[in-house]
């Protein structure tokens, strides 16, 4: 028997390597893995130089004082001037950086010289509030242009930025707030969401009300709702419009702060992590350009991450404006005004990249494929997956009802912490296979390793680890150094520890299992959640499905699985057996679940992600815990009704 710290039991075989034409015209050849190995801090000096600097660097890296590291030290440059002002200068004012959508079918499109104008004059607004380099500013918006304008025009006078996604409570934005004791605040009066006003203005003033470090709130007029108006408040439009609409520029240290992001970890207290200037935008940058193959002059990409996630502030944001892309922004849902909305925007725009979520596209899948079917994708030459595992059969989805089985896929690993991409195919490169992760990309040094912290190889599984600093990696929690350390870096000795687990298959690619909480211990086989969902998951009658481990006096923990059945899908008398012995065949016998509930709907947070602990409750008879980041907080009583209703099924 096997005793790896993960067990490996599941296969792949299918594997779809890059067509010629894709291959021969990539931005990212073959040879990068080679030179980054040769000389990987000369490798990462050469993507630095695609960067304006105003001052050269005097050290690559400096590790001197590690966990606390500082890249291209001695350089100073603006993240701004590189993302708006040198493409301007270069004769690309007209290319447009956003073609906007509104969720009420309101749209706009932003060149790059309109995005210089208005970066420079909401730089102008700031200072004339007294906001210095340093100082933070909290970013409290829809996903609209000015939200990218706001984080731009921190970024051009050196305050540090901290977006909270326009989905929080007030209760969370005051906490954040406080934590970084923000001077600003930049809101909008609304937003738009599911066909209705959002509301935003009234949370701020909650939250400002109990936060004397603001002196202001800046306000974009967006729905044009009344709002409540504090001495506090001024609006966008006001200040912003009347300034000048030059701006001169300062250059920053490349170890400036850039920005703080706020992100759970498995207490209670949100992290604020850390981000800097230079190797930020570095990073950024050379992942955006090599794993999504942008071609500034004819792609149309499209990141649908709002910008109070990662995901939105490097790829909906500094990384394809720092590489002059022209971008599409969707500021609502999917299903708004119907179902095929993301699809006629790709037709529309003839969007040739698009970035998203496992979740959406899982979504996607359940509503049917007549949907994404009746518009047309040929437009699509790239399709890029994060933010979780992305299932074999999702992908398999992915690729040929959306991608047309011609766009390669880049399911790309990473983290609020590591600031960019770390693990992901490379799209001429790699020949992929559904459901991997593939490999650390050139210039990144990644590892699994047991409990001992000895690295393990093909067909052997454990704990995903960073072994060497890389650009943009977080240079610590906000205010909190020690808690860094012992988050990150306490696990292994001078190892970067990820929470996550992962698994390198006979062939050495390597496979995502879910963060390490979510591994179940069975009999003594330690099991990964996700796994178990994927095999739910190949099965033609579910949707959806999420694994929990509740504890079991026999054999420490049992599998419990919560499926979605795909809606109109009879799915016969004996679904339940049908399911466990799908995943028996799939996996193991060991992989049985030991109970399946048929729920409606599962419960997640705002940015999608499942909250097992809540299901854990459940599949342990407990009252329900804290709820309050839940996109949807009548979820649970929704799967608790249901299952009082008899639509729950043990055998
Ligand atoms: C998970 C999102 C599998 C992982 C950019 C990680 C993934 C956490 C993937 C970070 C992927 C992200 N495959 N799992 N391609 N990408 N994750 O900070 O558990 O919101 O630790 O950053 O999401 O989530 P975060």
């Amino acid at each position: 028997m096997d005793h790896d710290t993960i067990e490996n039991l599941s296969h792949e075989s299918r594997v779809f390597p890059p067509s010629p034409q894709f291959a021969s015209q990539a931005n990212a050849q073959p040879e990068m893995y080679a030179e980054a190995g040769a000389d990987r801090l000369a490798f990462w000096e050469k993507q630095a130089a695609e960067l304006q600097w105003e001052t050269p660097w005097h050290t690559v890296l400096d590790w001197t004082n590690p966990p606390f590291a500082r890249w291209f030290d001695g350089g100073k440059l603006n993240v701004a001037v590189n993302c708006v002002d040198r493409h301007v200068a270069a004769g690309h004012g007209d290319q447009v950086a956003y073609h906007f959508e509104g969720e009420p079918g309101d749209t706009r499109d932003i060149t790059y010289a309109d995005l210089l104008r208005e970066v420079s004059q909401a730089a102008n607004a700031l200072e004339s509030l007294g906001v210095k380099a340093g100082d933070r500013v909290a970013v409290y918006m829809p996903l609209i242009p000015e939200a990218a304008v706001a984080m731009l025009a921190c970024a051009r006078i050196g305050a540090v930025h901290s977006v909270v996604f326009g989905g929080y409570s007030a209760h969370a934005l005051r906490a954040r707030i406080e934590d970084a004791q923000a001077v600003l605040v930049i809101t909008a009066d609304g937003g738009h969401r599911k066909g209705k006003p959002m509301d935003l203005k009234s949370i701020v003033d909650e939250a400002v009300a109990a936060s004397p470090s603001v002196k202001d709130v800046l306000v974009v007029k967006r729905t044009g709702h009344d709002v409540a108006w504090t001495d506090k408040d001024i609006w966008w439009h006001d200040l912003v419009g009347a300034q000048p609409e030059t701006h001169e520029a300062q250059a920053f240290d490349a170890e400036h702060p850039l920005f703080i992001l706020y992100t759970s970890g498995t207490t209670g207290q949100p992290k604020g992590i850390l981000h800097t200037t230079g190797g930020y935008l570095t990073q950024v940058a050379y992942t955006h350009r090599n794993v999504f193959d942008i071609k500034p002059d004819t792609d149309i990409y499209w990141c649908t991450a709002d910008v109070g996630w990662i995901t939105g502030h490097s790829y909906s944001v500094y990384g394809p404006l720092a590489n002059r892309a022209t971008s599409l922004m969707y500021e609502g849902t999917p299903d708004t005004p119907h179902t095929g909305r993301w699809w006629e925007l790709v037709e529309k725009h003839r969007v040739t990249i698009l970035y998203t979520a496992p979740t959406a596209i899982r979504t996607f899948m359940k509503w049917g494929d007549a949907i994404p079917q009746s518009f047309d994708l040929s437009s699509l030459r790239l399709l890029g997956s994060v933010g979780e595992i992305i299932n074999p059969e999702a992908w398999m989805w992915y690729r040929t009802v959306i991608g047309g089985d011609r766009c390669p896929i880049v399911d790309t690993w990473w983290q609020t912490e590591t600031g960019a991409i770390m693990i992901s195919p490379l799209p001429g490169v790699t020949a992929t296979r559904p459901g991997s992760a593939m490999g650390p990309l050139p210039g990144i040094s990644a590892a699994i390793c047991d409990e001992e912290g000895n690295v393990v190889h093909e067909g052997h599984g454990g704990y995903l680890v960073l072994t060497e600093p890389w650009p943009s990696m977080l240079r610590g929690i906000w205010g909190d150094n020690d808690r860094y350390i012992a988050t990150y870096w306490a696990h292994f000795a001078h190892l970067y520890f990820a929470g996550d687990g992962a698994k390198y298959d006979d062939d050495g690619d390597l496979w995502l299992l879910g963060r390490v909480d979510d591994v179940m211990n069975v009999s003594g086989h330690r099991l990964s959640t996700a796994e178990i969902e994927s095999a739910l998951v190949s099965h033609p009658s579910v949707a959806e499905a999420a694994v929990v481990g509740a504890s079991d006096e026999l054999t420490g923990q049992g599998i419990v699985a919560f499926v979605i059945l795909i809606s109109g899908v009879d799915a016969g008398d004996h679904i339940v057996s049908t399911l466990r012995n799908h995943v028996a065949s799939e996996i193991s016998a060991i992989a049985k679940p030991r109970q399946i509930l048929i729920v409606q709907e599962l419960p997640k947070t705002r940015s999608g992600k499942i909250m097992r602990r809540l299901l854990r409750d459940i599949a342990e008879n407990r009252a329900v815990g804290d709820t309050t980041t839940l996109a949807d907080a009548n979820v649970m009583d929704l799967i608790s009704a249901g299952l009082a209703a008899g639509t729950s099924t043990e055998d």
